[in-house]
């Protein structure tokens, strides 16, 4: 039997590729992972990438879905959702209510009886930004757990603020949010 059922959701962020990795851990270690991308994601990972780490299609486009209430489905489904990489623009529209893309609608039809984890990732001024600022605290007050984010060298050559956390270490706050509901 599957350990947990993941929903993971990937934004338009270089740190994908990271993602690519917790998705892989996530599996090896036993857990039924389901994946679900904004369209820009898909510019920076590959649907087969990412049905071949799964084991699983892909839920992208909403009017496309195999079921046509998908991501009602898919909400009920999982036991954890977690949108990693979560870009400065998908927690802008998390926190203010708009289901224009996959992504936002599945968080609109979150179930607050189960975890749902944003790992962000953005350059250090996009997290600095009042916008942002903004967002995190909306988002935390609806119940999302935000994650930390790392300091360092940035894809665009900054340093600061702003990272995705390491695989890993995302990998034990999925771990302690499932272990604090059992
Ligand atoms: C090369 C490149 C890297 C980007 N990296 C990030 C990022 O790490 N974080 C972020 O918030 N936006 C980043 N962006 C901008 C987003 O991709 C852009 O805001 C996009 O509209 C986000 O769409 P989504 O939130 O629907 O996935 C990047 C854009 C490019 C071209």
């Amino acid at each position: 039997m599957s350990k947990y059922k993941i929903l993971f959701q990937l934004t338009g962020s270089i740190a994908c590729f990271k993602a690519c990795a917790l998705i892989s851990r996530l599996v090896r270690e036993g857990c039924e992972v389901k994946a679900a991308c904004t369209p820009s994601a898909l510019r920076f990972i590959g649907q087969s990438t990412l049905e071949g780490l799964t084991g699983r299609p892909l839920y992208c486009d909403m009017f496309e879905a195999k079921q046509s209430v998908e991501h009602i489905a898919l909400s009920k489904w999982a036991d954890l959702s977690i949108i990693c990489p979560a870009t400065a623009n998908i927690m802008g529209k998390m926190a203010s209510g708009i289901g224009d893309d996959c992504v936002s609608t599945l968080f609109l039809a979150h179930d607050f009886s189960k975890p749902c984890l944003v790992a962000p990732a953005m350059n250090r001024n996009m997290w600095k930004h009042p916008a942002t600022r903004r967002s995190v605290e909306l988002l935390e007050e609806y119940g999302v757990e935000v994650l930390p984010v790392a300091e360092g060298r940035q894809a665009c050559g900054d340093e600061g603020e702003g990272r995705m956390l390491e695989p890993d270490d995302i990998y034990a706050y999925i771990m302690a949010a499932l272990d604090g509901r059992a």
